[in-house]
């Protein structure tokens, strides 16, 4: 079942053939209803967020304080910095529209008359389209009093969490705040706000034209409707593709993927971008679903499905990872500031073969120490595929701690 990616991509700028196939129908029948009732749908329906944390979308709206007179704002999180992942990108190029009628649905529910979208530095390819969608939309009277400002990023992984994202439309230096306040209490301008990724938006106006039980139907109950995930790595198809929640990952990869490439096996796979956790070859029957990737030992995140055959080495790919995050940290706070410079420091000795087991200790009281006393997402998220990583293939990092120290020694 598609609910995303449903249209032609050579259509993506025809309104009218949009409108054909049911488009802002969603928005009509928000407007015929109380905005009240508009989030207890979106609640009801089970929606959750799509960027990352899966937080229930409806539960979000329904904080916003409902009296009329205060200003408050709709950010749509174009971000998109998380390493393989394109699928935000790939719904702005083939269904811009669903994304204008997403965005007026919400600004809608919370009655907020300024939207914001906030786009990666790296999508500027985007902006025209974005804005000859929203152009269109209001000439055909769809948006009403709501204007929709787009705003263009400076490329930094760290601006696509929601606090530093608020800080850079402010025209400050994107570094997070402080929580509490949350932005639904003081957000952009210290006022209410709501921010909601582009593929929670565009499922938005599937949930108000069809229904919540339409779309409760589909997927996991815990984690409802389809994905939008991005196949990379050593698989024979990669691509953005849309899949129901709860496939089988093994589905994916087979189905979906055409299998490893060049008939290869399977050594493990990272879900969620460079800060999802691993999945050993063992685990892939694991469901495409929120609570089972974590309770695998991984996390759904952005929807990146890295695919790595035998042929990888696993050290190596953990130092890319924890190389991005030294290079990402925005250094507001120690922990995160430190703590990445410090990880990838040992994580080199690891891989230069300098390392004992003293530094491999270190490296795991340094990551429980970032998760708990990390500002931000960023610092805290560097726990989760370093830790894994090294724990599911342990014998490989003890190889290259053996030719320096001796060997024996265990690592985790
Ligand atoms: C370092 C970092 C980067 C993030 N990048 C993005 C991003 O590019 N896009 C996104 O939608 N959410 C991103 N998030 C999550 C946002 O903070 C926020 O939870 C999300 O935009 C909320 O939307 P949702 O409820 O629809 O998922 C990021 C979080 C962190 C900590």
């Amino acid at each position: 079942m598609n609910i995303l990616l449903d249209g032609r991509p050579e259509e993506a700028l025809r309104i009218h053939a949009y409108m054909l196939r049911g488009g802002y129908q969603g928005l009509k029948r928000a407007r015929q209803t109380p905005p009240q009732q508009v989030i207890e749908e979106i609640k009801s329906s089970g929606l959750r967020g799509r960027g990352g944390a899966g937080f229930p979308t409806g539960l979000k709206l329904s904080f916003i304080p409902q009296q009329e007179d205060t200003p408050r704002y709709i950010i749509c999180n174009l971000d998109e910095g998380e390493p393989g992942t394109y699928k935000d990108r790939t719904l702005c190029e083939h269904v811009p529209h669903k994304l204008v009628e997403g965005l007026a649905i919400c600004a809608y529910a919370i009655q907020a008359t300024q939207a914001f979208i906030y786009c990666r530095a790296e999508y500027p390819y985007l902006v025209d389209v974005l804005k000859q969608a929203i152009n269109q939309a209001k000439q055909e009277n769809l948006l009403e009093n709501l204007d929709i400002e787009l705003r263009m990023g400076a490329g930094a992984y760290v601006c696509g969490e929601e606090s530093a994202l608020i800080e850079s439309i402010e025209g400050h230096r994107g570094n997070p705040r402080f929580k509490p306040p949350y932005p639904a209490g003081q957000g952009l301008w210290q006022q209410p706000t709501v921010v909601l990724n582009v593929e929670t938006l565009c499922n938005v106006p599937f949930i108000l034209r069809e229904g919540a039980d339409a779309f409760s139907s589909v997927g996991t109950p815990d984690y409802p409707g389809t994905k939008l995930i991005t196949l990379n790595g050593d698989v024979e198809h990669r691509g953005c593709f849309e899949v129901t929640t709860g496939t089988p990952i093994k589905e994916i990869i087979e189905t979906v993927g055409g299998g490893v490439r060049q008939g290869r096996a399977l050594k493990a796979i990272q879900v969620g971008g460079s800060s999802g956790g691993f999945l050993k070859a063992s685990q892939i029957d694991t469901p495409l679903d929120f609570a089972a990737l974590q309770k695998a030992g991984g996390s759904l995140g952005s929807g990146a499905i890295l695919v790595l055959d035998e042929t990888r080495d696993m050290v190596d790919l953990c130092f890319n990872i924890a190389d991005f995050y030294r290079k990402e940290s925005c250094g507001k706070c120690l922990p995160c500031r430190e703590g990445c410079y410090r990880g990838w420091q040992i994580i080199r000795k690891i891989q230069q073969h300098q390392a004992n087991q003293q530094d491999v200790e270190n490296l795991f009281l340094l990551l429980d120490v970032m998760k708990e006393t990390a500002l931000c997402g960023l610092g805290q998220s560097f726990y989760l595929p370093i830790q894994s990583c090294i724990t599911l293939f342990e014998e490989e990092f003890q190889a290259k701690l053996r030719t320096e120290v001796g060997g024996g020694e265990r690592i985790s």
